[in-house]
């Protein structure tokens, strides 16, 4: 029997105060016409004053174990993907495995911005195929908001605030479900075309996120299309075998131009850019754990999932739910 990283537990968070693009438009030259007709984002959730990127992620954390009924003491490592951690050290995975009272765990960071719970994934999965982790909790937590230029049209309307985990735990489930392959991809060439404008180890302020949305749109579909490929051809499945596309959610016109790739309907399509905009590394378990708890996404489906970000990074998971 093969030992795979089974999903076993999917929990998120969301910020209470939603704001909404005819907000947005009162402050800034946009509208929500411009908005949904580029994006297909209607609004997005924003922090509060006392939420960061290490509440959210605990409190994702915490749902996700209480999904899988699985004790925080037998957590053996916490992965937090996220571009905008409350400290530079130390770590939110570690500050989350303190919140969880999971005191026998390691945990680290990752930095690969919107394609950060992927490579969370694939780290996770590489611990406990390898036997030094039995129990992973991923999470993607991302406090946007407080890296978004607020007068910059192009970029602030595209954001918002979230977190979402997933509980990885090896298993030899006889029916071929769990994580089935993991791909990730970078070009550092592409650095500038989506990046963050300062860092304390070189400006010494956190800086802004600035992007040219137009190159980044040019290369993601592209990108994303071999990604998806790259996960079926591995598995010697089709996009016939795939139940579920859970896509990073950036833009509706990237997620269609996959799901058109894919030959998939979007009715097979996990969409959740309309109420939650791009929440980064959050977006693909926040998206997986509303389409597992509404009773889409069912024990056994083949879900592909796929996200690309600033580096440019990029990447796919495929997994047997
Ligand atoms: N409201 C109104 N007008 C806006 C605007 C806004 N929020 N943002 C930009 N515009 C204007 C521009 O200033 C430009 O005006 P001009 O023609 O007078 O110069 C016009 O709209 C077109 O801008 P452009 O950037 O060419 O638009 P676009 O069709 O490329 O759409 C994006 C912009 C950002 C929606 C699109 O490029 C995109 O989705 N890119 C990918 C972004 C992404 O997914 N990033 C995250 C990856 S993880």
């Amino acid at each position: 029997m093969v030992t795979r990283s089974l999903l076993s537990g999917f929990g998120s968070y969301l910020p209470e105060r939603i704001v909404t693009n005819d907000e947005l438009s009162q402050r800034l030259d946009t509208s929500d016409d411009w908005i949904r007709g580029r994006t297909g984002i209607r609004q997005r959730h924003i922090v509060g004053e006392d939420e960061t990127a290490v509440s959210m992620a605990a409190e994702a954390a915490r749902r996700a174990l209480a999904f899988g009924g699985i004790d925080p003491q037998t957590v053996d490592a916490v992965i937090v993907a996220t571009s905008t951690p409350d400290q530079v050290f130390p770590a939110t995975a570690v500050r989350v495995l303190h919140e969880l009272s999971a005191t026998g765990g390691f945990g680290f960071d990752i930095a690969a911005a919107c394609s950060g719970f992927i490579y969370g994934m694939a780290t996770a999965d590489a611990f406990i195929l390898s036997g030094k982790a039995k129990c992973v909790v991923v999470i993607g937590s991302e406090v946007y908001s407080r890296i978004l230029d607020w007068d910059d049209r192009t970029t602030a309307v595209l954001f918002g605030d979230g977190a979402g985990a997933v509980v990885l735990t090896a298993s030899d489930d006889p029916g071929n479900r769990g994580l089935l392959s993991t791909h990730l991809h970078a070009d550092g060439a592409l650095g500038d075309i989506l990046y963050v404008d300062g860092a304390v180890g070189r400006s010494g302020h956190s800086g802004h996120l600035k992007m040219n949305g137009r190159e980044v749109f040019r290369h993601a579909v592209g990108r994303l299309s071999s990604a998806v490929d790259e996960a079926l051809g591995a598995e010697g499945l089709t996009h016939a075998d795939v139940a579920w596309l859970v896509p990073h959610q950036a833009n509706i016109r990237i997620i269609e131009g996959v799901a058109r790739k894919l030959h998939l309907p979007m009715e097979q399509v996990v969409v959740t850019v309309d109420r939650h905009a791009n929440t980064s590394a959050a977006s693909i378990p926040l998206a997986l754990d509303e389409a597992v708890r509404d009773g889409r996404i069912r024990r056994g489906d083949l879900v592909l999932m796929e996200a690309l970000g600033g580096g440019l990074t990029w990447g796919s998971a495929l997994a047997r739910v």
